[in-house]
């Protein structure tokens, strides 16, 4: 396209030139703005107007409610991709065949033993610790025993790299769960499939056999690849923009863990679950909890709704209210929470507040629900993202370095203090 754009700044008019995508999204190339104008910069808090970089890993439509990872749409991968094939497919590119497919678990598996004195400092956190503030230590941590970062010119090297963390994470996810629950630390077993490698590694007692459930399973693997990946969100944004600065793979990824734990992004999960459980406690209103919602006096939010990008359905949620339908019914868990989620959708859909707004159910609103049944505590459900969310971090990490992106450096517009002489403190 060789059209422009056109800015008018003090009578002077300036062109920058239009990208645009392969799904013909457009933006404005303003890389030049400043440097040919007068130091004008463009200002858009909260980046909702904003692109930081080309990318080509996921694509979503918020209004359309579309989500795919590498072209693939997150429907058909959810039904018929597993994880750690999902995994392969955002990090490289392509999905794998068998050979590389089974090169890459054997590969990650290799990679899988977390050095003993990493066991000191998972037992120095006291129990009451938030495992998201654990498992970024810990990730932070692997940089001290694997201290030589990766040299991203090497694609042996950077291959070597993604499969320790890919092998390393889950332990490091289960010691954290396991530690809370007084349960031995576990390296898990070599003989299984990734996921289920997981759900053993963190459910194992110490005096019984473990046998997998095919239904948990299958729901994990599912809510993992839904996790996989969501563009330039908030964690990701900032493991890209901490590891533009050059630091390593495990310390880009640490920060994103810290970022993901807020709750209006992935620690959402855990706020829906602790909100449902609220409104069950008091009775069950939900009108109460709608009307709390909608007065902007009150700070009350329907926790799990609403999106940055989503203004229609959120395709995650869509996929996820069906399987914890699904898991619940398998289960035989009748659960009064679900029915309260269900309640406030069913309201929130047809209310206009919501409607005008278009806050829809998110991804988080029913994955709670399915953690909750697998067993899984609520302070643990933004781990379980995070998880899910690891190959999508490395891929955007890698993409950014492939790149050779520049070091993330916004600029500001000051609206502090002018010059002003100092007062020593006697005078002041
Ligand atoms: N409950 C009640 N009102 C809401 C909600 C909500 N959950 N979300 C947005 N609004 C209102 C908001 O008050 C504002 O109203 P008004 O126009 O009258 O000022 C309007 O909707 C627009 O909201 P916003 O905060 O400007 O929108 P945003 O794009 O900055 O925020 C959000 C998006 C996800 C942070 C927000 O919708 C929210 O806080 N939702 C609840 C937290 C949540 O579920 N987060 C998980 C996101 S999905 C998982 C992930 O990506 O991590």
């Amino acid at each position: 396209m060789s059209e422009k754009a056109t800015l008018e700044i003090h009578g002077k008019k300036y062109e920058f030139p239009l990208i645009v995508g392969t799904e013909n999204e457009v933006a404005i190339d303003i890389s030049n703005l400043r440097s040919t104008t007068d130091s004008v910069i463009t200002l858009d808090p909260g980046y909702k107007n904003t692109g930081s970089c080309e990318s080509a890993i996921t694509f979503l439509d918020g209004e359309k409610g579309i989500l795919r990872y590498r072209g693939y749409s997150i429907e058909e991968l959810a039904e018929k991709a597993d994880f750690l094939e999902v995994a392969f497919l955002l990090i490289f590119g392509e999905l794998p065949t068998k050979v590389q497919l089974d090169k890459f678990h054997t590969d990650i598996k290799a990679q899988s033993v977390v050095d003993e004195d990493i066991r000191k400092i998972v037992d120095a956190f006291p129990k009451s610790a938030h495992p998201m503030g654990v498992l970024a230590s810990l990730t932070s941590a692997l940089t001290a025993f694997n201290p030589s970062s990766v040299n991203v010119d090497s694609e042996e090297d950077m291959y070597k790299a993604i499969c320790k963390i890919l092998g390393k994470f889950p332990v490091l996810v289960a010691w954290t769960f396991r530690k809370k629950h007084g349960l031995p630390l576990d390296y898990g077993d070599k003989n299984l499939g990734y996921v289920e490698n997981i759900l053993k590694m963190m459910f194992k007692q110490p005096n019984e056999d473990y046998k997998i459930n095919p239904i948990i399973l299958n729901a994990l693997d599912k809510l993992l690849i839904l996790h996989a990946d969501h563009e330039q969100n908030c964690s990701t944004s900032t493991v890209r923009i901490a590891g533009s600065s050059h630091v390593g793979l495990f310390a880009s990824l640490s920060t994103g863990i810290s970022a993901l734990w807020g709750p209006l992004h992935g620690g959402a999960n855990q706020a829906v679950l602790e909100m449902l459980e609220a409104i069950n406690l008091d009775g069950g209103d939900t009108d109460k909890y709608m009307a709390k919602a909608k007065d902007r006096e009150d700070p009350f939010r329907l926790m799990g709704f609403g999106h940055r990008v989503y203004k229609n359905f959120d395709p995650r949620a869509k996929i996820i209210k069906k399987a914890a339908d699904e898991v619940l019914n398998d289960l035989g868990v009748a659960d009064k929470i679900l029915e309260i989620a269900k309640a406030l959708e069913k309201e929130a859909l047809k209310d206009p507040y919501f409607v005008e707004r278009k806050l829809y159910p998110n991804v988080d609103f029913y994955s709670g629900i399915i953690y909750r049944a697998m067993g899984i505590p609520t302070d643990m459900f933004t781990v379980m993202f995070a998880l899910g969310r690891l190959p999508g971090w490395i891929a955007q990490w890698r993409e950014m370095r492939l790149n050779k992106e520049p070091i993330g450096r916004p600029r500001q517009i000051y609206i502090g203090e002018t010059l002003r002489p100092f007062k020593t403190v006697d005078k002041r």
